[in-house]
């Protein structure tokens, strides 16, 4: 067993120092990287397949579209392959009960297409509608060491999210589960915020050990691609209390409110004490963050923003906020408010991506037997 999993056992004797160096080092190599494949997907994107995803477990937000949607749909309409997952298995690895479910998922998509996800386009599926996708999880697990999970930063920060409870196998487990979201399709494109980049390390590393102890079926390629990370340029937007933006704080704004219940939200939102406003991150976090959405929403400066409404004070700048994200939001909820009038359409999308997905799990499943010698 030591053996197969011998570059776990390295990792664990270096000392922290050596690691941090290390993470610092290969986030560079990470930027870098992801710099080289823009380049290539500008000049063909055919060569790649993109999976990302969500949890269904909230109404999407302006966190969640201009720090992700935004790209996936220039990577869609740049010509990339992609899928993207509903991860409704997700939802139970740190939670006991699942929640409105349905609802959730029938909501996620909905903002999946009024966003401009083009389903003719991209594959929207779900987790649990894939068996031969989960199926990938036991020879995965075969690959991994336990101490290897334990260590992972994704499941420690999820684990200390559960308040001490104590943590369920699927969520020591989940990052085995996601490289089987990103290898059943044979992805090797994943856009990622820099938080995710240890579990697509751990991606590759199933990938790779599943070529040395499985073999291959074409004794040319491995079954498996080795995944790369397409880092997010990531506007880190907080929250209009100037704190992390999450549904739970009801600092957000959804993709799905009302014109008039963003303009509440942000008429409560946190600025600070001086007047004359300015575009200053380092020293006015919450006010600059205003700054920076309405910047993203009209395509400006930020600090030509600031200086255009200076003496307006906090009252200006909201107002303007309020304006430009409307504007932009406008489109988005039209289409919203008029695929909520036909509830079945977001359910038909994704049954018919459901197929399609069945459809690639099957037949990645089909070489993994050959691989493995499961073939009866
Ligand atoms: N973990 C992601 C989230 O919480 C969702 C997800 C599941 C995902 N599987 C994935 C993202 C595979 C990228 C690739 O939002």
């Amino acid at each position: 067993m030591t053996e197969q999993v011998s570059d776990t056992v390295e990792s664990a004797e270096a000392g922290d120092a050596l690691a941090a160096s290390a993470n610092e080092a290969s986030l560079r190599r990470s930027e870098e990287r992801s710099r080289a494949i823009e380049t290539q997907i500008a000049k063909d994107p055919s060569g790649f397949r993109m999976l990302t995803g969500d949890r269904p477990t909230g109404h999407l937000h302006i966190g969640h579209y201009f720090g992700s949607l935004m790209n996936r749909l220039r990577l869609q309409d740049a010509g990339v392959e992609t899928l993207v997952l509903v991860a409704d298995y997700q939802v139970i690895t740190d939670r006991d009960a699942v929640g409105a479910l349905r609802e959730r998922v029938q909501s996620l998509v909905t903002d999946y297409l009024a966003v401009g996800i083009d389903p003719a386009r991209t594959t929207i599926f779900a987790h649990s509608q894939v068996p031969a996708l989960n199926q990938l999880m036991l020879p995965f697990l075969s690959l991994v060491s336990d101490s290897e999970l334990y260590r992972n930063p994704t499941v420690k920060a999820e684990h200390d999210a559960t308040g001490g409870r104590p943590m369920s196998g699927l969520l020591l487990t989940y990052p085995v589960h996601q490289a089987a979201d990103i290898l059943f399709c044979k992805a090797n494109l994943v856009p990622v915020g820099k938080d995710q980049l240890p579990h697509l390390e751990q991606t590759r590393v199933v990938a790779r050990r599943f070529d040395e102890r499985y073999g291959r079926v074409d004794p040319a390629t491995p079954v498996f691609p080795q995944a790369e990370a397409l880092l997010s340029s990531g506007s880190l937007i907080l929250g209009m209390d100037g704190t992390k933006m999450s549904k739970s704080k009801g600092n957000t704004i959804e993709l799905r409110m009302t014109a008039d219940e963003t303009a509440k939200v942000l008429k409560k939102a946190v600025t600070d004490s001086e007047r004359f406003i300015t575009y200053d991150p380092a020293t006015r976090p919450e006010v600059a963050n205003l700054l920076t959405i309405a910047g993203l929403c009209a395509d400006r400066d930020p600090a030509a923003i600031a200086e255009e409404i200076g003496n307006g004070g906090g009252g200006g700048l909201k107002k303007y906020l309020t304006e430009v994200l409307n504007e932009k939001l406008a489109p988005i909820r039209a289409r919203r408010a008029e695929l909520e009038r036909n509830p079945d359409y977001a359910l038909a999308v994704l049954r018919e991506g459901n197929e399609r997905a069945n459809a690639i799990a099957d037949a990645t499943l089909a070489e993994v037997r050959e691989a493995m010698g499961m073939t009866y």
